[in-house]
């Protein structure tokens, strides 16, 4: 007991210190930042920078930073840090507010706001360009090892409507901290610039930064109004369609392989459709895929056309687009396609033959009925219906005469039959 005492006291004075340490806290008061500037660090990128109040008291809590966007998009944040770096279009201006908060207690009254802008930049409005619209697509690197894979970016865009005609394009892209001017233009009739190409960028296809794109312009009689737009490479990429297709058909099975497209993205980043054509029947057959090769039953000899796109799955990266078909390769043939029509042609001369027999019969039957008339018997008042009916319907000789002799066969059968 004479041993706890001491350390009981220790406990108690040390739980005193800490409530003294809180209790002014409660009391704090606290400044807004200082010195809060914007400044555009980049295309389409802006650098928030602002200082803690060199008057704010208590040297040892901790402070954050309330953030909040007004414009181009509202957007709130926290952070500890006294700078933050923004990827947002800027070409209709950009405004912020900061206030200080106390980090580890954020229900405390938070200081007042100091607010900065950038300014929407300079120009006659309907003179920037509308309709920007860009792609990118992945080829194999010819020149160097160290990047096996080369994105290139074509851009096109539409003259502003009140752009005078002597009016210039100039377009910039900016992919993480790289930035190009375009070297490629192709130009509309009055030679003005609306559309752009780079071979070879510094675009990471792999990569999930967003894609700066900006196109200023000149004029002798206006102000051009830049345009800045920012894309998501997964929504702009065009994959290459997959390689390597072969096929064949072995008894009932036809069987495709195909390799990944020309991509950064490994093996197992794709999804693949398969496009099989029947040539003869003209039936189309598609399939979802996610492995390199696929097997179908066939049940009919005909030619087949294949053909195969990609996309990327959505594990490696947002779901995009879907590739171009591949070129269609052929397998199969369609020489069984004439053999048919053959064997249809001599199937049905072999039915009119048989016919003509038949009816060669028929007539030597007739005559031989003639030649050797049957006994005469009296004939059935139903039969001579028959036959006196048909005579007044039919208008010339000959049916009159093939019909009463139609008539007449089966009446003679059953005469015969009846008689003998
Ligand atoms: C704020 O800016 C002014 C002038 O640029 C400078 O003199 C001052 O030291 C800055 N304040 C802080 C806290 O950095
Ligand atoms: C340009 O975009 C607008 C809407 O953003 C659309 O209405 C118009 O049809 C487009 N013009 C062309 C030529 O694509
Ligand atoms: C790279 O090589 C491929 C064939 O391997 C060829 O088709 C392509 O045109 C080449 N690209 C360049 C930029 O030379
Ligand atoms: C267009 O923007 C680029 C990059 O910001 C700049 O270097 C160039 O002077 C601008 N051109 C015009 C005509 O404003
Ligand atoms: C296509 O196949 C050929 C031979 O099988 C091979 O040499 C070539 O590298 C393949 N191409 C691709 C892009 O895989």
């Amino acid at each position: 007991v004479i041993t706890m005492a001491p350390t009981l006291l220790i406990l108690l004075w040390a739980t005193g210190i800490l409530q003294v340490d809180l209790l002014p806290d409660k009391k704090l008061v606290l400044l807004p930042p200082v010195n809060f500037t914007i400044e555009v660090s980049g295309l389409s990128q802006a650098l928030l920078r602002w200082e803690p109040n060199p008057d704010q008291e208590g040297r040892n809590v901790k402070l954050g930073y309330r953030v909040k966007i007004s414009a181009p998009q509202e957007e709130d944040y926290e952070t500890r840090s006294t700078e933050s770096k923004r990827v947002t279009i800027l070409h209709k201006g950009f405004s912020a507010s900061v206030q200080t908060i106390l980090w580890t207690d954020p229900s405390l009254p938070a200081s007042s706001w100091v607010s900065a802008d950038l300014e929407a930049p300079a120009g006659s409005p309907g003179t920037s360009v509308v309709n920007l619209t860009c792609t990118t697509n992945t080829a194999a690197n010819n020149y160097t090892d160290l990047r096996p894979y080369q994105v290139s970016l074509h851009c096109t865009w539409l003259v502003g409507k009140e752009a005078p005609e002597d009016t210039q394009y100039f377009l910039y892209y900016r992919y993480g901290s790289q930035t190009e001017e375009c070297q490629e233009y192709s130009k509309d009739t009055l030679k003005r610039n609306i559309a752009c190409w780079f071979p070879r960028t510094f675009i990471n296809s792999k990569g999930r930064d967003s894609l700066a794109v900006y196109v200023n312009g000149s004029s002798k009689h206006a102000v051009i109004k830049p345009f800045d737009q920012l894309f998501a490479l997964h929504a702009i990429d065009r994959v290459n369609p997959p390689v390597n297709i072969t096929a064949q058909i072995e008894g009932t099975s036809l069987s495709i392989q195909w390799e990944k497209p020309v991509s950064a993205f490994p093996i197992h980043c794709f999804d693949y459709e398969v496009k099989i054509y029947n040539t003869r029947k003209g039936y189309v057959q598609t399939e979802k895929m996610t492995t390199n090769a696929f097997t179908s039953i066939i049940d009919d000899i005909s030619k087949y056309s294949i053909q195969v796109r990609a996309a990327v799955r959505s594990v490696c990266r947002a779901m995009g687009l879907w590739s171009e078909w591949s070129q269609p390769i052929y397998v199969g043939n369609d020489e069984q396609k004439p053999l048919t029509e053959w064997f249809l042609i001599v199937l049905m001369a072999t039915i009119c033959f048989l016919l003509l027999i038949f009816s060669l019969t028929c007539r030597i039957c007739h005559l031989w009925t003639k030649l050797f008339p049957p006994v005469p018997a009296p004939k059935s008042n139903v039969k001579d219906f028959f036959v006196t009916t048909h005579y007044e319907k039919t208008g010339s000789n000959e049916t009159e005469i093939e019909v009463i002799s139609y008539v007449e066969e089966p009446g003679f059968e059953v005469l015969e039959d009846s008689v003998f």
